[in-house]
């Protein structure tokens, strides 16, 4: 905790230092933690992908978990809906939970749109040398021709408003640690290339 994120009611909280560290969690599960940040439209396969990577971690022996946008929108935020300060106060409350994943050194998948710039640079902002931005490109075209949950049709007949891609805007990532082409590589393709970039960064063994 520092003076940059000190909260508003700081003079009345404490900070309690952790009895079992990080670094004591990281030897524990033999690999240390991050987060990694899946952004892109509806429908470009970043639940898919986070899945199927987490599910190739997991048989490799390394401790992960999913944050999924429409999971999290169950519970911990079922209070926000998708005007463009709810999806801040979405995508902050869920890099607050990953940063928090992160010091208990797992690597956590966190499957969000976040279609603006800003709201991504504040959740790298909160841990910036364990966040991993991966954008799942796939052309809007190809996104409503999917439509896995048929909300385009939605949104297009207008019984959906504020939709990512339509009548909201999706600010293209401009500098992604990682671009996949959803669109056009296979899942197979796309796990592999998020794999060696966590071998590249000593997250994982080779
Ligand atoms: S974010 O913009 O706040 O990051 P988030 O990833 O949590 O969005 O939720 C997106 C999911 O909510 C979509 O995959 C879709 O299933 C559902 N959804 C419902 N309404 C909308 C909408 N207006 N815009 C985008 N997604 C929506």
């Amino acid at each position: 905790m520092n003076a940059a994120n000190k909260p508003p009611h700081a003079a009345n909280l404490t900070w309690h230092t952790a009895g079992v560290s990080t670094d004591d969690l990281a030897a524990l599960h033999g690999h240390p933690g991050i987060t990694l940040w899946f952004c892109g439209l509806s429908g470009s396969g970043k639940s898919t992908l986070a899945n199927a990577v987490s599910v190739a971690l997991h048989a490799r022996g390394i401790s992960t978990f999913v944050l999924d946008g429409d999971n999290v929108r169950f519970g911990l935020n079922s209070d926000l809906g998708f005007s463009d300060a709810d999806r801040l106060e979405n995508n902050r409350r869920v890099g607050e939970v990953a940063r928090l994943f992160t010091k208990a050194a797992i690597v956590n998948l966190a499957a969000f749109i976040s279609p603006f710039a800003a709201d991504r640079e504040l959740v790298r902002s909160l841990q910036p040398d364990t966040f991993v931005e991966i954008y799942c490109h796939a052309d809007l075209a190809l996104c409503e021709a999917r439509d896995p949950k048929g909300l385009y049709k939605k949104a297009r007949a207008g019984e959906i408003a504020q939709f990512t891609g339509i009548d909201s805007p999706y600010e293209v990532p401009e500098n992604p640690d990682l671009r996949l082409d959803t669109g056009r590589e296979s899942i197979e393709a796309c796990v592999a290339r998020v794999l060696a970039l966590l071998v590249a960064r000593g997250v994982i063994p080779a």
